[in-house]
């Protein structure tokens, strides 16, 4: 069994975090997403892995990955997940595969997928019960065999989405073989298991254990940040001067908390400094990120990103690497900003 994850898109949702990093190197809870896609696989086994890139993507990725026993495989334009498993045709050979959405998020891993395919089926889909599932590729069942897969159905004839993990035989090989592109131009995946029930073969669903969350929009991957800081276990290697901490906190190493009060759970990076500040539920703290005489909670500080002497707290936030939030004292008295493409703000 090999693994497949794709790490090659746009991620256009996430801009303005994604015009120069990918979605899966976004931290979360003080990881790279991707992180926990890969180590999923390797505590179910799977032990040679691919990660689809684009030229744009791989070198965030690399760095990102680095000491990690991954290959990688070069899509050159994301036309579509079908498309990225094709491309990776010579790197999965004749062996079944797990294909991986980079930007997904499995509380309990995807044993319950792979024990589903030992059954001797054709594929296995990991689905999920959602309150709107027209934004999602939607499955019909009959027992735990999925008879029909519908992309994004403006009235879905069930509440089973089909999440980002799938396990497939060599036989979808030929039903990537007929694919043409969908009405949004992409090679679609749904298109590909819809080819292998068109030939008779057994796909089945089975359901996500634990949450699960794709990370596609900047509230999911403050809703992210959240469930997996749920599940800290507290830790503290760095220096804490006169500061409160509560709850479950982690403090790495070279990080510097100091007269300040952290309320867990949250994770306060490598050499991060948090300094006459208040740190609140649900926060990360990258590392180097710095919060100095501000508050902050239910937010996300990317690497080197900080917060300086604000009045307000920040809170719902996600700053993104290097960027720098402080408080201009003097007159006029005015905001400044200094913003990319894209940015947004929303001042109290
Ligand atoms: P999507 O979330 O469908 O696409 P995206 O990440 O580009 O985001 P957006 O819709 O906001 O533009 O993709 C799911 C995962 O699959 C994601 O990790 C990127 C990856 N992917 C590829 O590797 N190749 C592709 O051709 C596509 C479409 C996605």
């Amino acid at each position: 069994m090999k693994g497949l994850i794709l790490a090659a898109g746009r991620g256009t949702r996430l801009r303005p975090l994604t015009h120069t990093r990918p979605k899966p190197v976004i931290r979360v809870a003080g990881r790279p997403i991707i992180h926990y896609a890969v180590e999923n696989l390797l505590e179910a086994g799977v032990e040679e892995i691919g990660v689809v890139v684009s030229p744009e993507t791989e070198g965030d990725l690399r760095l990102a990955l680095e000491g990690y026993p991954v290959g990688y495989v070069l899509q050159e334009e994301p036309q579509g997940l079908a498309h990225a498993v094709a491309v990776a045709r010579d790197f999965l050979g004749g062996s079944p595969f797990v294909l991986y959405l980079g930007d997904n998020l499995f509380q309990k891993g995807i044993r319950p997928y792979l024990e589903a395919f030992q059954e001797g089926v054709s594929a296995v889909i990991a689905l999920v019960r959602v309150a709107d599932p027209r934004q999602f590729g939607v499955a019909v069942l009959e027992g735990d065999r999925i008879v029909r897969l519908l992309e994004k159905p403006k009235e879905p004839p069930s509440d089973l989405a089909v999440a980002g993990v799938y396990v497939f035989s060599e036989e979808v090989w030929e039903a990537l073989g007929d694919l043409k592109p969908s009405a949004r131009g992409e090679y679609e995946i749904t298109d590909a298991i819809q080819g292998l029930l068109d030939r008779g073969k057994k796909v089945v669903g089975v359901e996500v254990q634990g949450w699960w969350k794709d990370t596609g929009r900047p509230e999911d991957l403050l809703d992210a940040n959240r469930l997996l800081l749920e599940e800290l276990s507290p830790r503290v290697e760095g220096e804490v001067v006169e500061s409160t901490l509560t709850g479950r906190v982690v403090v790495e190493k070279g990080a510097r908390v100091a007269g300040s009060t952290v309320i867990g759970p949250a994770f306060i990076g490598e050499g991060a400094e948090v300094e006459g500040a208040y740190v609140g539920p649900f926060t990360s703290l990258g590392p180097g990120a710095r919060v100095v005489g501000s508050e902050v909670e239910y937010s996300i500080l990317e690497d080197q990103a900080a917060l300086e002497h604000v009045a307000l707290r920040l809170q719902e936030s996600i700053l993104g690497v290097g960027v720098k939030v402080r408080s201009r004292n003097g007159l006029p008295r005015a905001h400044r900003l200094v913003l990319g493409d894209l940015s947004q703000v929303e001042l109290a």
